[in-house]
């Protein structure tokens, strides 16, 4: 089956799951010949999509736009579009298009030698194929090889897809129902990316707190935590997203006694006004998130607790999102994306347009919100002034001063915090123990503990 040496171009948009998708997608298609390459030399580029906001959805098409001018000159190579853009529009892609060969949806993915070889074999006619394949649901997954980034994390789904239905959001229709993989599964992903030297594994799922609940003997989030945290090895075992009320307490516990598990939880609140959680078909109140919170801190020493946050969510008044900043003081939350409401569509929030806000009063609430997150930021960064952690190096860098350069190593400590040191022989990958002596606002300066 093996062809000639062809080249692919991926360009990844959105969360980690599309990354995790894209090598996923990578390796099928090395079975085909096909190796990845960067930008222009290419004969087929891919555009895997997110469409959380109208924003990422434009980047989809503004990529397309790109590879559309250059196929004029080069008439041969192949455009495709994949991910939750694809799943969304499905065929509508072929016709607004022209110059696109392939979309391929979410659930889609493990048809790509079918799909590839369709696209390769020349019509009767002699016409040029243009494919669109979009399932609704899953099909069940195939065992092909994964060629994963180079680096110090990676990727391992969990979970796919959502059943919560936020009134914002478009997931549960562009990545369908909850769908667990088996544990056995996992557990091996999961030792081949050890012994690959990987130092870090990143669980992901739209709801890791849902794993299980769909496969046979319900095993548990927490029980899927203990079992990896068992492997062999020098490694780090991180995970999101939680949804605030489906944390157990076994997850909890779990996370406190487990050596490889990090201490830090990801857990987006959306709103910190009970109205609009409600109006958001968020299944809890400000007062229950709270009691998350603490029970998690009051359990595990030093963790990190993030969240995510919408402003301008249709409807929303001045004081509703007062109390969103109020949230993130109340609950000294460590660090929070932020974003201004998108309509989506086909989403029950989408079809509140007498309620939406204007776009100059959203833009107003973000910068606010963005204020509140970095002074959250600098001050949790500073209570970490005098603590040593464990740091994973990520990556090394020269920083030029007037007198010569300084090495300088960046990575994470166990609570996601990033952390800088000087170091003339730490390497990506080692674990260092570094003392903090200064807070920045989006990282931390220490000293290695010798
Ligand atoms: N599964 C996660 C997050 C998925 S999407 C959860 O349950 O929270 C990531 C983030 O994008 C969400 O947390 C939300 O804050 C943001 N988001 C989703 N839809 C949005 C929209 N229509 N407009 C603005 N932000 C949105
Ligand atoms: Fe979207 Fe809500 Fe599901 Fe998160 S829980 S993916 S915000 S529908
Ligand atoms: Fe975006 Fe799809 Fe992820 S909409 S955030 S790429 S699940």
């Amino acid at each position: 089956m093996k062809k000639a040496s062809k080249k692919v171009y991926i360009e990844t948009l959105g969360c980690q799951m599309n990354k995790s998708d894209t090598e996923r997608i990578l390796g099928i298609l090395s079975h085909f010949g096909y190796e990845a390459s960067e930008g222009n030399e290419a004969d087929f580029f891919i555009v895997n999509t997110c469409s959380i906001r109208k924003l990422s959805e434009d980047k989809a098409y503004s990529r397309l736009g790109v590879w559309g001018k250059m196929k004029k000159n080069r008439p041969d190579i192949k455009i495709a579009i994949a991910g939750c853009v694809a799943q969304q529009e499905k065929e509508n892609l072929l016709k607004k298009f022209p110059y696109l060969d392939l979309v391929f949806g979410t659930h889609n993915i493990y048809e790509l030698p079918k799909l590839i070889e369709e696209l390769e074999t020349p019509a009767a006619d002699g016409s040029r194929k243009r494919i669109c394949a979009i399932r609704d649901k899953a099909v069940p997954e195939k065992d092909f090889n994964i060629i994963r980034s180079k680096g110090i994390n990676a990727w391992l789904p969990i979970m796919e897809g959502c059943n919560n239905f936020c009134a914002y959001c478009i997931v549960p229709y562009t990545r369908g129902r909850e769908r667990s993989r088996d544990m056995d599964v996992i557990i091996n992903e999961a030792k081949k990316i050890i012994s690959e030297g990987y130092k870090e594994i990143t669980l992901l799922g739209q709801n890791v707190d849902s794993y299980g609940k769909d496969l046979d003997g319900k095993p548990t989030f927490a029980k899927l935590l203990e079992e990896l945290d068992k492997l062999e090895g020098n490694f780090r075992i991180r995970f999101t997203t939680s949804y605030p009320t489906d944390i157990t307490d076994d997850v909890i516990e779990t996370v406190k006694k487990a050596d490889k598990i990090c201490e830090c939880f990801h857990i987006p609140m959306q709103s910190g006004s009970d109205r609009v959680l409600k109006a958001m078909n968020r299944r809890y109140t400000r007062v229950q998130y709270g009691e998350i919170v603490n029970k998690i801190r009051m359990q595990i020493k030093d963790v990190t607790i993030t969240s995510d946050f919408i402003a301008g969510f249709p409807s929303e008044t001045e004081e509703e999102f007062k109390d969103t900043l109020s949230a993130i003081e109340e609950f000294k939350l460590d660090y929070s994306n932020t974003a201004a409401y998108s309509p989506r569509p086909n989403t029950p929030a989408g079809r509140m347009t007498d309620k939406f806000i204007a776009d100059d009063v959203k833009k107003k609430r973000l910068e606010i919100l963005n204020n509140t997150v970095k002074a959250a930021s600098k001050k949790s960064n500073e209570a970490s002034v005098g603590k040593i952690y464990e740091v994973l190096v990520e990556k090394i860098k020269e920083e030029d001063l007037k007198n010569g350069s300084k090495r300088i190593a960046e990575g994470r400590s166990r609570n996601n915090k990033v952390v800088h040191f000087e170091s003339n022989t730490a390497m990506a990958g080692d674990f260092i123990n570094v003392k903090i002596k200064e807070a920045l606002v989006w990282c931390l300066k220490g000293d290695e503990v010798k």
